[in-house]
């Protein structure tokens, strides 16, 4: 990697072709809304999930991100990653695991931080509108 390119090429790559842009209706019963900032930037990312109630797993994601590249990357891979899994699998992703991904230096740790934050409160509020997913996911652990 040249030294002088301010972002990594998996960066990139996900800067110029983001996968899973867009949104859900909110009001989904199935839909968990995560809305986040990152106090050191300012920079906002959205992240939605929608539940598939039966198996408690993920069955489709979206974003919309108003941040830099790291965050715009950060928040593209997240839904790549968590397609698929459990809720619990999903609250467990560390922002280190997106930020190894990825490359990122130091500095741009905050932006795999807020991925990690959005799918966090996706879930929690999912989990706020469905009360009885908590209890069935949980006992299920
Ligand atoms: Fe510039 Fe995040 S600090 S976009
Ligand atoms: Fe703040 Fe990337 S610089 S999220």
């Amino acid at each position: 990697v040249n030294a002088r390119r301010a972002y990594h090429e998996k960066v990139l790559d996900h800067y110029s072709r983001p996968r899973n842009v867009g949104s859900m209706a909110k009001g989904d019963g199935d839909v968990g809304t995560g809305l986040v900032g990152a106090p050191a930037c300012g920079d906002v990312m959205k992240l939605q999930i929608r539940v598939n109630p039966e198996t408690n797993t993920i069955s489709d994601v979206k974003f919309k991100t108003f941040g830099c590249g790291s965050a715009i990357a950060s928040s593209s891979y997240i839904t790549e990653l968590v397609r698929g899994m459990t809720l619990d699998q999903a609250s467990r992703v560390k922002n280190t695991e997106i930020a190894k991904e990825l490359c990122l230096p130091p500095v741009k740790l905050h932006c795999s931080m807020l991925a990690e934050d959005a799918i966090k409160s996706a879930i929690s509020n999912y989990y706020a509108k469905n009360p009885k997913a908590k209890t069935t996911n949980l006992a299920g652990t």
